[in-house]
């Protein structure tokens, strides 16, 4: 076998229960003492955000807040946070959260390196976003996207309704702190919606075009973490080895990712998001059955192997049976976990017609769609939208 594989990570990753009590410790192994916290308003309102104010604001350090995050951040909001970047004097960004309040950070972190003038969107893929004011270092409070290890933001554009994939070296943190003993306040829907994220990340790591020895390892071992705790972790929040297996499994799949790539799920996930704000593990849940069965095609051993590890086949099932178990598997998932298909989230069924042809564009536009195994065309990428409105299973 001739690899050829370019693989970027965190320089440091902390990875333990209560790791966050080592969050001024790892700022000072860097030389960094001047952090802006960058989070959201549920942190401050639940209390959580001061599990890392408070051990920066016992060595000394002096942490500043800026709490105004959204869900599914904005160009706005990042625009925004680098103002509060240029009111002080700060040598790193902290961001604590979810992917949204971490990939508000990284987005401060590029726009902040770039010319006065410049907009986020100039950084939308493939444009490449590598460099960043000051460095970045990353605390997840959900088990989902594993922004904390990648070297990609997502940042809506205000004026478009735009999903963008911004990529770079600017994204990446330079340290990540990974405890699940903060994912255990999330809401079950919320655990649910960002744990289906990370399986998605894993599977579409795993067939991706752009699979490597490296990413499939953590991709696999992801998928079996992901497919052993998320429905645990769904029924009895507090189970800690249901919360640390899926904070394992989402970080690992960050990593498979960012160093293979998404591939169709998320392409047209992110339209779906931009334009009728259902949450981004949502939205590739709605979709994931039928775009498997659509794509399962162009890599059915890779599929089959993906149903055995999760656990919905068995070692001794054949290719084809173990991949008709993965369709059967996910929309079991979807059920268990009770997702909504587009029409009962409430999406107005004409609005929903009118945009398609637009959503397959950008779909199509964020390059995702070019990774998968089976490569559609924008008719196709309707079709799929289409066939996945009602929640009725497809074929195809
Ligand atoms: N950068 C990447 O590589 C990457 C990958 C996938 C997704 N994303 C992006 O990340 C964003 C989604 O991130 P997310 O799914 O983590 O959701 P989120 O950050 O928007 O959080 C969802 C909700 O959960 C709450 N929450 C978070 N942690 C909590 C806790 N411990 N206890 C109680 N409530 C908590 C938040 O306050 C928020 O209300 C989207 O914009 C998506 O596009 C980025
Ligand atoms: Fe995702």
């Amino acid at each position: 076998m001739t690899v050829s594989a370019s693989f970027a990570a965190p320089r440091l990753m902390q990875i333990a229960g209560g790791a966050v009590r080592q969050t001024a410790e790892i700022l000072a192994k860097f030389g960094l003492s001047r952090p802006l916290v960058v989070s959201d308003p549920v942190m401050v309102s639940t209390g959580l955000v001061n599990r890392v104010l408070d051990p920066l604001t016992a060595a000394g350090m002096a942490p500043a807040l800026f709490a105004d995050t959204v869900s599914d951040p904005t160009d706005t909001v990042v625009e925004a946070g680098v103002a509060a970047m240029r009111r002080g004097q700060f040598d790193c960004l902290v961001g604590f959260g979810g992917g949204s309040p971490i990939d508000t950070a990284k987005a401060m972190a590029i726009l902040a390196a770039a010319e006065p003038t410049a907009k986020m969107r100039d950084f939308k893929a493939p444009a490449q976003a590598d460099r960043g004011a000051v460095p970045v270092i990353a605390i997840p409070t959900t088990a989902g996207t594993g922004s904390e290890c990648t070297r990609f933001t997502v940042i809506t554009d205000s004026e478009r309704d735009e999903k963008m994939l911004i990529a770079g070296l600017g994204a990446l943190p330079l340290a990540a702190i990974v405890d699940y003993e903060l994912t255990f306040t999330v809401p079950p829907r919320t655990t649910a919606d960002t744990g289906i994220d990370s399986l998605t990340h894993a599977l579409e790591a795993y067939v991706s075009k752009r699979a490597n020895p490296f990413s499939d390892a953590l991709a696999v071992s992801a998928m079996g973490l992901i497919g052993r705790w998320l429905r645990i972790a769904c029924a009895e929040p507090r189970n800690e080895a249901a919360r640390e297996g899926m904070m394992l499994g989402a970080t690992q799949a960050g990593l498979a990712f960012s160093n293979a790539s998404v591939a169709l799920v998320h392409g047209m996930s992110r339209p779906i998001g931009a334009h009728f704000h259902v949450p981004h593990g949502l939205s590739n849940a709605m979709l994931l059955p039928a775009v498997t069965a659509y794509s399962r095609s162009g890599a059915p051993e890779r599929y089959a192997e993906a149903a055995r590890r999760i656990g919905f086949a068995a070692a001794a099932d054949g290719d084809d049976a173990a991949g008709i178990k993965l369709l059967t598997g996910l929309a079991g998932w979807n059920r268990d976990l009770a997702v909504p298909s587009p029409a009962a989230f409430g999406i107005d069924p004409a609005a929903w017609e009118a945009k398609l042809a637009l959503m397959a564009e950008q779909a199509l536009a964020s390059g995702s769609p070019a990774n998968n195994p089976r490569v559609p065309d924008a008719g196709e990428i309707v079709a799929l939208y289409r066939a996945v409105w009602s929640g009725a299973p497809v074929n195809f």
